[in-house]
């Protein structure tokens, strides 16, 4: 690790996750030797403060990644698509969190409890998965490499900060209006910039992003193949319903998976969860014990709950999977790869 630290530049600084970001890189003391906070030309000139001193927030073009070494990304796909090419010419290595890159064959999907192996064949732009799918599959490793996996059908429950900054506001708002017996009209939540919207506070929304031809949402496509792509397993069935809730922070996963062995126990998936890495187990049914997002907004774990052998299938397991969106499904797992970029040499 270099003795100073590195010059460190976070795209969308003023954002939901930028924001979480900035106090990650706080709380885990990364070294930094220089920090450079980009936005829109909207939020320019704001005021951000960070380990006691003042940064003032620039407008994000190329030449604000001159000198810059690791660059965390997290303003949307154009965003990304525009900037983190002229990053990576300016010597930086991308951290992006956005949908832009996760696919591509030549920019590795890496959630480090599974994959930090992949890290190694970056060409500059690494892609940090979509938050539901990372605390999935910090679950589903361990499973994997213990009993092998052949099924995963997911059903969401999803927080709106997984939408920004506005769908947290809009929440909020509606929530009072409907209190206080005022009209309101809904203007970010399904998709933000779509003809229709909806009401989110005390509703429950079966669409998150845009459909697809074939019936799922880009969401749901989302969790389909970046699973597959970061557990380097293309012939894993893989299926997704994703919905979002009232929740403010903290999105909670009911996943159903089969594994190859028939002769395992509950009681031994729960045990090999407890041991694994990133994951917190919270699982008694007689203290009613399980994950809640409540209590895991904060945390940097993954909750893993309810664990239960189908009735039918010897080889189904039930889980219910929680975790902050913020923290794991965005900016500690992007803060994690830049640990793991340091801890590799690979910046
Ligand atoms: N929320 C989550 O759980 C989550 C998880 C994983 C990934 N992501 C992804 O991370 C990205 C940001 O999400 P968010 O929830 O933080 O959104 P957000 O709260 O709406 O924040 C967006 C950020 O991007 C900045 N920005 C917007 N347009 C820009 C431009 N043209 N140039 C430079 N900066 C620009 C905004 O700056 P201004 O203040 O100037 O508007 C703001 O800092 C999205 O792509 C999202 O899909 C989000």
């Amino acid at each position: 690790m270099e003795a100073r630290g590195y010059h460190v530049a976070v795209v969308g600084a003023t954002g939901a996750v930028g924001q979480q970001m900035l106090n990650t890189l706080e709380k885990r003391n990364f070294p930094i030797s220089k920090l450079t906070l980009l936005s829109s030309e909207r939020s320019a000139g704001k005021k951000v403060t960070f380990r006691d001193e003042e940064y003032t927030v620039q407008t994000a073009t190329p030449d604000s990644f001159e000198g810059v070494q690791i660059a965390l990304f997290s303003a949307g796909g154009s965003v990304s698509k525009e900037l983190a090419p002229e990053a990576v010419k300016r010597g930086a290595i991308v951290v992006d969190n956005t949908s832009a890159y996760r696919m591509d064959e030549n920019v590795p999907l890496v959630v480090p409890e599974v994959n930090e192996e992949a890290l190694k064949n970056h060409n500059g732009i690494i892609a940090n998965p979509n938050c539901s799918t990372i605390q999935m599959v910090v679950a589903l490793e361990p499973l994997r490499k213990q009993y092998g996996l052949s099924k995963v059908i997911v059903s969401t429950y999803q927080a709106v900060s997984g939408a920004g900054a506005a769908a947290i506001n809009e929440l909020r708002e509606q929530s009072q209006a409907i209190l206080n017996g005022e009209s309101f009209s809904p203007e970010i939540l399904p998709v933000k910039g779509d003809e229709k919207h909806y009401q989110i506070a005390f509703n429950a929304i079966p669409q998150i992003d845009k459909f697809q031809d074939n019936g799922f949402t880009f969401e749901e496509m989302k969790m389909i193949n970046e699973t597959k792509k970061i557990m380097d397993m293309s012939q894993l069935h893989v299926a997704a319903t994703c919905v979002r809730l009232p929740v403010e922070t903290g999105h909670s996963e009911s996943v159903y998976v089969e594994i190859d062995d028939l002769n395992v126990s509950a009681e031994q998936v729960k045990q090999l969860l407890k041991e694994s890495e990133g994951i917190t187990l919270q699982d008694d049914p007689s203290q009613q014990l399980y994950p809640m997002p409540a209590d895991c907004v904060g945390k940097n774990d993954v909750f893993v709950g309810r664990i239960r052998k189908d009735l039918d299938r010897d080889n189904g397991f039930h889980m219910w999977i929680v975790s902050d969106n913020l923290l794991k499904g965005a900016a500690w797992n992007s803060v994690q790869i830049a640990e793991s970029l340091v801890k590799l040499k690979l910046v």
